[in-house]
């Protein structure tokens, strides 16, 4: 059979065997692309050494486990879904610039939990310059330090390996005055790895382009199922339905937030029977061989607004295509927030549910009881992806192969409190929460809304 890209061939005991990889049929990172990821991190770390953990094996109760999920960073440069692994970069090495440990075969306990790629496989399907059984680490693991001038790390939830890693450190600084040669610091490695992360490649735009378009087909379909009468979760297994059928799974547990639900940020209880003139607030995302979307969209299930209903989501709506009007290469990321918030005040004095000086209002953030959060976060293969919004004083400025999503909303809360001096809130609008969320791709001409395929005007959601 003749090799093609989508396959990789490997050698083992003697026997050829080949791996079936369909990068391209499912749009998969390809090993070349992971190993440009790892050259450009070696670039920047120069004489430094890398170190990623795996994220640790969840355990739900008892020895109930949950899917395996990789941590993104570790995912990001090496592909490699397994637990209890560590990937150590080291450019200075001369020979073994990508070394991984990994568990070893055991063909008992992957009866149990899986197949495991194994040491010998994971050096070639990996591309790796060497690999090693992960309990072989602490004897290995000092000849990759010892020479390097830098540990670059980022201290995770692994509490045990992060102890691990400062005692080799410890062992390298006794010997210091001896050697001469030996790490001095640990710089926290998402200094360097995340502002790549924060700038999709194509490859990557494409897999999220497919949770987009997944994401979209979900939130089309739930909202011509829904209809008064159903419960929350109802809906909420549509969408995830059709999650499943397209090989994703739920981006963070979806929120399906009707009545007054949808004045609770992160409402995932789904079950309340909707009722006749209730909002539906949904908000539900697929992720996508890693990779993220995340959209909500709310509608009236009746097929009509009320009038209170109608002048929120008008005022929401108008907000966020005032952010998204903010989305152009070499604009600060705050302004997006900025735009929102404005269009936001404004009309909430209009319907003199603020009052006062609208430069104080904004300043002093006394719009908050009705709109508590940012206007989004960067999207990738972290829902709230990595990557820094503003650099103390300085801007983030936004470039090309940024994804950000845009989400403002407006809570009324039937128990709002509006902050000192400011109206009462009258009963006619409590119980109103809108919240439109897209995700947005920042191109070199200005951006492109990678979810626009739900609707979101007021003529397209009503009947
Ligand atoms: N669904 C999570 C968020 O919107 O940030
Ligand atoms: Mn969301
Ligand atoms: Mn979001």
């Amino acid at each position: 059979m003749a090799l093609d890209r989508n396959y990789k061939q490997i050698q083992l005991s003697g026997h050829h065997i080949t791996f079936y990889f369909y990068y391209y049929k499912k749009r998969m990172t390809t090993p070349t692309e992971y190993q440009q990821r790892r050259e450009r991190l070696m670039a920047k770390i120069g004489s430094g050494t890398a170190i990623f953990r795996s994220a640790p094996m969840a355990v739900m109760h008892n020895d109930v486990e949950y899917i395996y999920r990789q941590d993104s960073d570790f995912f990001y440069l090496t592909g490699f879904n397994e637990p209890e692994a560590v990937a150590v970069i080291a450019p200075h090495h001369e020979e073994h610039k990508f070394v991984l440990f990994v568990q070893p075969k055991d063909l008992e306990k992957e009866t149990w939990t899986g197949e495991r790629t194994g040491v010998e496989a994971a050096k070639e399907l990996y591309d790796a310059d060497e690999a090693f059984p992960i309990n072989e680490l602490n004897e290995k693991l000092p000849q990759y330090l010892k020479n390097a001038d830098k540990i670059y790390y980022r201290l995770g939830r692994d509490r045990d390996f992060n102890n691990t890693l400062l005692q080799h450190w410890q062992n390298l600084l006794r010997v210091y005055p001896q050697a001469g040669t030996g790490p001095i610091a640990i710089q926290d490695v998402g200094t360097i790895l995340h502002p790549m992360r924060l700038v999709k490649s194509p490859t990557e735009l494409e897999q999220m382009r497919r949770a987009a378009a997944i994401s979209v087909d979900a939130h089309n379909y739930a909202m011509k199922f829904t209809k008064v009468g159903q419960f929350e979760y109802e809906i909420q297994a549509e969408i995830e339905y059709m999650f499943a059928r397209h090989g994703a799974t739920p981006a963070y547990p979806s929120i399906v937030a009707s009545g007054a639900n949808s004045c609770i940020l992160h409402y995932i209880e789904n079950n309340r029977q909707i009722q006749a003139n209730d909002l539906l607030l949904i908000d539900a995302g697929a992720a996508y061989n890693y990779y993220n979307a995340d959209i909500t969209r709310t509608f009236p299930v009746s097929g009509k607004f009320t009038p209170e209903q109608k002048i929120i989501y008008d005022l929401v709506l108008k907000a966020q295509l005032a952010a998204i009007d903010q989305i152009k290469p070499g604009n600060p990321y705050q302004q997006v927030h900025d735009a929102a918030v404005r269009v936001l005040v404004e009309g909430l004095m209009d319907l003199e549910l603020l009052k006062g000086d609208i430069e104080e209002i904004i300043k002093e953030e006394k719009y908050k009881p009705f709109y508590m959060h940012r206007t989004g976060h960067w999207l990738g293969l972290d829902v709230h992806d990595v990557g820094v919004y503003q650099w103390g004083e300085n801007p983030q400025n936004l470039q090309p192969g940024q994804v950000l999503t845009v989400e403002p909303g407006i809570y009324i809360n039937p128990n709002i409190k509006p902050v000192e001096g400011q109206p009462e809130v009258d009963e006619r609008w409590r119980g109103i929460g809108v919240r439109i969320e897209d995700d947005v791709l920042v191109t070199a001409e200005k951006h492109e809304i990678l979810t626009a395929g739900v609707p979101k005007l007021v003529d397209e959601l009503e009947e």
